[in-house]
């Protein structure tokens, strides 16, 4: 019997290649960048990986073949897919929860440190020739540690960076649609509303889902609302961040300093942040550890064997 045919859009990691190569008629390509002519290279398969990037809409999950069962993304983020669109073909949506959490905390507590700390201008003096010496009042950041920590989306890889954040002796805050159990508040204060989240952010920490329902949450409103002086960092999505007023924010010292690892509209990232020494920039690398990207991988797998084997998928996207 001929293999099922699955179509990658991305490379990926080697052992994850392999094992789709070993296990399927994988059709797979050297490129980094968006596939351009996905419905076509779809011909025959029966899955799918895409990733952050590849637009997976509404029409071009109409225009699929009907041998398409399952687009498995290579992200735990699936604001890209339209999840409605592949159920109402039949098609399942799979991705990767709960692999990435540690990954990406880790990449939002060194944006938080990072931009604190100073750490990008001090990065920039020292390859510009910059750096005469020690001196008193150089780089002069402020202290995370003691701070309130303010995480907007208490999930998974929000849990996480409380966890490390309280390694820092940070008081943890957050705000999300509903109250979590003690359990997995671990003493973070629960804030219903913006209005008594919002200034209490000494350090905000953004880790909503992206999508049309958190659109430019971080607005002049909101900023305005924070402490002056406070930090930002964004590990989830770039659609989160209003970055006109983020820009302004930054010019204006309501915002001290941001960390940014996601970008609305990535790859393109707003100019206004590229001039201003105070906003540390990651190219989209928080899931981005060895260990993390084939866990990624192997988890895909066994989502797309379990549909086409007709189980259902742990990682299902419901
Ligand atoms: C995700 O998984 O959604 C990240 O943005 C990429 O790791």
């Amino acid at each position: 019997m001929p293999q099922p045919i699955l179509l990658v859009t991305r490379r990926l990691p080697a052992a994850i290649e392999a094992r789709a190569a070993r296990d399927y008629n994988a059709h797979l390509t050297a490129s980094d960048t968006p596939m351009k002519d996905v419905v076509t290279q779809a011909a025959g398969a029966e899955a799918m990986i895409c990733c952050p990037g590849d637009m997976f809409d509404a029409e071009l999950i109409a225009a699929l073949p009907a041998t398409v069962k399952v687009i498995a993304t290579f992200s735990v983020g699936y604001d890209h897919v339209d999840v409605a669109a592949a159920r109402a073909r039949g098609i399942a949506v799979v991705n990767t929860p709960d692999v990435l959490s540690i990954a990406t905390a880790e990449c939002a507590m060194l944006l938080i440190l990072a931009a604190a700390r100073r750490a990008g201008e001090g990065e920039r003096m020292i390859r510009a020739g910059g750096w005469h010496g020690w001196a008193p009042t150089q780089l002069m950041g402020t202290l995370v540690s003691g701070r309130r920590l303010g995480i907007f989306g208490l999930g998974r890889i929000g849990r996480e960076l409380a966890r490390m954040a309280r390694g820092f002796g940070m008081e943890i805050h957050y705000h999300d649609v509903a109250r979590l159990p003690a359990e997995l508040e671990n003493g973070a204060v629960f804030h219903p509303t913006d209005g008594t989240f919002l200034p209490v952010c000494e350090v905000l920490s953004l880790h909503a889902p992206g999508g049309a329902g958190t659109r430019h949450w971080l607005n002049p409103a909101r900023i305005a609302a924070m402490p002056r002086g406070a930090v930002v960092a964004n590990a989830a999505r770039g659609t989160l961040v209003d970055d006109t007023a983020l820009i302004a924010a930054l010019k204006s010292g309501q915002i001290a300093a941001a960390g940014l690892d996601v970008y609305d509209g990535e790859p393109r990232v707003n100019p206004g942040y590229l001039g201003l020494e105070n906003v540390v920039l990651l190219p989209h690398l928080g899931s981005a550890t060895t260990e993390t990207r084939d866990a990624m991988g192997h988890m895909v797998m066994d989502g797309i064997d379990a549909v086409l084997a007709g189980r259902t998928p742990a990682n299902l996207v419901r």
